[in-house]
């Protein structure tokens, strides 16, 4: 006989890169969800199945299971409270203007109109990051407001831009933080289709819920800006960091995943949750224990003044005037996203240098203009190198990393490229008369190897 509670009915509070993807992944699943945003915009698009950012499957995933009539979408908070017993706030948490911790008035607000406005026998669940001791701080807040059938939980979010899909229907673990034997079995139901397949979950504590998104993403740039730092001493040594992070790869200790060297990490997470991270260490009287995520930010951050340095080496030491291609803004391939994006942030050096910068991305010219409306875009890779002094390839998007050094190299005015990611072929550039540089790489990197 089946004890299985009932599938609970969802609501989806916020819908960004998180909220949209978490709304159609759990209609996927079977569930009935209804998801609900402050902006009309966002939600007209997503009515009527248009995703308002870019990422992989996600459309059509949309599409289909709009299809279903198990995925609605509202701007209407009562009518979106009425009908959920799970509340997934899944909210933005920037970074705050003039500090680095986190801005939390968005999970304030969602948690204070949902507090007022919820049945009892609901669970509301925060999958935003936040600095550890928010859900206890949450739990009074609710206490004050909703009735005794009304808990608060945190299931943090491990999903990366570019796998949204996969990360969310088919994660490595589920992280549980309750206060109740009730709410465990609540979220057991709501993620049932999840465990049925065997993804391991861990049950914890609010803060422990809380921290292990900090730690995991604290962990992920440590090992981006660990690789990051023995390219600066390959620099100043003749070393290879590429063939260093080879080689240090195959101790499974260590392994080879988030070992890539180049312009490090941006994105709407890795940077600001470290500086959010810091940021609430200190409040909590333990600074010492996290202060190297200081380092962890500025080896990050020199990566994109040693990129500029790279176009110099290229270029001369005067850049005013100097023509520059730069392939990709996004913070990765497979995104839109611009958000503390190395790439857009060398273009923009570059600029303030003199140069004259051209700036193409497959997927991200709009959001980047809109953040940098001085830098010129093109339209394509080839409008982008024409005539170009120097390419710098600055988000490894496939289109970047395929493209044929000799059709490119009929179109620039000099064959110079920076790889700013380690991602092209070094020995076929060569080959093709490039003059080529890479971060942590020495000058002549590929010539006696090729
Ligand atoms: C990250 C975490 O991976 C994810 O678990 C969390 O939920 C949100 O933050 P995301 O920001 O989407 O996800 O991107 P991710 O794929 O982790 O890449 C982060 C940045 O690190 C990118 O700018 C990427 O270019 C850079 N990176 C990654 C490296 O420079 N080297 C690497 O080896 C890996």
């Amino acid at each position: 006989m089946n004890h299985r509670p009932p599938a609970p009915r969802m609501t989806v509070i916020g819908t960004g890169y998180l909220g949209a993807t978490q709304a159609v992944c759990m209609a996927h699943l079977g569930f009935e969800v209804l998801a609900v945003d402050v902006d009309p915009a966002k939600i007209d698009a997503l009515a009527s199945g248009r995703l308002p950012f870019y990422e992989p499957g996600l459309d059509t995933l949309l599409g289909d299971t709009l299809a279903t009539g198990r995925l609605r979408f509202t701007t209407d908070f009562d009518e979106a409270v009425a009908f959920g017993e799970v509340h997934f706030v899944c909210v933005g948490t920037p970074q705050s203007a003039g500090s680095d911790a986190a801005d939390l008035r968005y999970v304030d607000a969602a948690f204070t109109e949902l507090a007022r406005r919820v049945a009892c026998d609901a669970l509301i669940v925060g999958k935003s990051t936040v600095p550890v001791g928010t859900a206890q701080r949450l739990t009074a807040l609710v206490a004050e407001v909703a009735g005794p059938g009304v808990e608060v939980a945190w299931n943090p979010e491990f999903l990366r831009e570019g796998f949204a899909v996969a990360d969310t229907l088919h994660p490595d673990r589920l992280v549980f933080g309750v206060q109740s034997a009730r709410a465990e079995g609540m979220l057991r139901a709501a993620y049932a289709p999840l465990l049925d397949e065997g993804v391991p979950v861990i049950v914890a504590d609010l803060a422990t819920a809380e921290l292990v998104k900090v730690a995991a993403n604290s962990f992920l740039a440590t090992k981006i800006s660990f690789i990051n730092a023995m390219a600066e001493v390959c620099e100043a040594t003749g070393a290879d960091v590429s063939l260093l992070a080879s080689a240090l790869s195959y101790d499974d200790r260590i392994g080879g995943r988030f070992l890539k060297p180049g312009l490090g990490f941006g994105g709407g997470c890795l940077p600001k949750d470290i500086r959010a991270f810091r940021a609430r260490a200190e409040e909590l009287g333990v600074s010492a224990a996290v202060s190297f995520l200081h380092e962890v930010d500025q080896i990050n951050l020199r990566r994109r003044s040693r990129t500029v340095d790279l176009v110099r080496e290229l270029a001369g030491p005067d850049l005013r005037g100097v023509r520059v291609a730069a392939l990709g803004a996004a913070f990765k391939p497979d995104s839109d996203d611009v958000r503390d994006a190395p790439a857009l942030d060398v273009a923009r050096l570059l600029y303030l240098e003199g140069a004259s910068v051209v700036v193409y991305d497959p997927k991200a010219n709009a959001n980047a203009h809109r953040a940098y409306p001085d830098l010129d875009y093109a339209a394509s890779l080839a409008e982008a190198v024409n005539e170009a002094d120097v390419v710098l390839l600055l988000t490894e998007w496939a289109e970047f990393v395929s493209a044929d050094p000799d059709d490119m190299g009929v179109l620039v005015a000099h064959r110079r490229i920076v790889d700013g990611r380690s991602a092209l072929d070094v020995a076929r550039y060569r080959a093709a008369g490039w003059e080529y540089r890479a971060l942590g790489r020495p000058a002549g990197v590929g010539v006696a190897r090729s």
